[in-house]
């Protein structure tokens, strides 16, 4: 307990599902956390679920000027020691369906946004001299294309090489840049992922998640708690030598 003690964090994407079980874990080892979300008002509900330790402010991760404003304010607050780039969004079709839309969408929010929210987070890390702790939402859908998952899966291989490069550029400002690659995390999310396969695969609902959990070393689907080791790990002084890595936290799918 306590390994992140006194520290600031920035999650975005925290409203929810995985970010919001980062806050949880991460409020316990003593950190202060901001939700920063697109859903603002949810931001906030989650906020208020977790107590004094728990902050929120509205980010569009894909827009320059709200991540420019979120950071600015979080910056103001105290500093940030630790950023999770989580937000992210997901869409499934064949390659010869593929819209431009869904595809500037994705990249917009995935790539970009990941990419900008660092950028802006690092520059503020630089600036106050002490370093800092920042932690990028891969996928095992990075490590390997799937069929009908063409655009998002390409997106997270983006964010590992990002994961890469900003990693080896940052650690001689003393940021530790990583990331982590979740396999399959039941939640809302892949509520919404079951629904996509249901309709392109001609599936019941709920049969998607019955077989991909089925095909999981360990027997079943994630669950966001089971993420929470390594993001408050990688956050500790306990990773200060580990740089630009992508961790698999996936029950076994993958291995690399
Ligand atoms: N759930 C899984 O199985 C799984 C597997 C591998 C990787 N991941 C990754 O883990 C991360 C979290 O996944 P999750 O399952 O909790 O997702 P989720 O869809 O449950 O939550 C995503 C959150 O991001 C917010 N958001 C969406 N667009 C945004 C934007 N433009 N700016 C700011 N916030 C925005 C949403 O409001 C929501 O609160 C994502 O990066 C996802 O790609 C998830």
């Amino acid at each position: 307990m306590n390994q992140l003690e006194g520290k600031r964090a920035l999650i975005t994407g925290a409203a929810r599902g995985i970010g919001l079980a980062f806050a949880r874990a991460y409020i316990a080892e003593g950190a202060h956390v901001t939700i920063a979300d697109i859903d603002l008002d949810a931001a906030r509900r989650a906020a208020a679920d977790l107590g004094p330790s728990a902050s929120a402010v509205r980010i569009d991760v894909a827009d320059q000027s709200s991540i420019e404003a979120a950071v600015t304010e979080v910056d103001a607050n105290g500093g940030i020691d630790i950023l999770i780039n989580n937000a992210a969004l997901f869409d499934l079709a064949p390659i010869v369906d593929i819209t431009r839309q869904s595809f500037d969408r994705l990249y917009a929010v995935n790539v970009a946004g990941t990419l900008f929210t660092l950028q802006a987070v690092a520059k503020t890390m630089i600036a106050r001299g002490k370093g800092g702790k920042i932690i990028n939402m891969a996928s095992q859908a990075g490590r390997r294309g799937e069929a009908l998952v063409g655009v998002y899966c390409s997106t997270k291989a983006a964010v590992i090489s990002l994961t890469q490069s900003a990693g080896l550029d940052l650690i001689k400002h003393g940021i530790n840049v990583n990331a982590i690659a979740p396999g399959v995390v039941d939640g809302e999310h892949w509520d919404h992922v079951d629904s996509l396969f249901a309709r392109h695969e001609n599936l019941a609902l709920g049969e998607k998640k019955h077989q991909v959990a089925a095909a999981v070393p360990f027997g079943r689907m994630g669950t966001a708690e089971d993420l929470t080791g390594m993001a408050v790990f990688l956050a500790s002084p306990a990773a200060d030598y580990i740089v630009a890595q992508t961790y698999n936290v996936d029950g076994g799918n993958w291995m690399s």
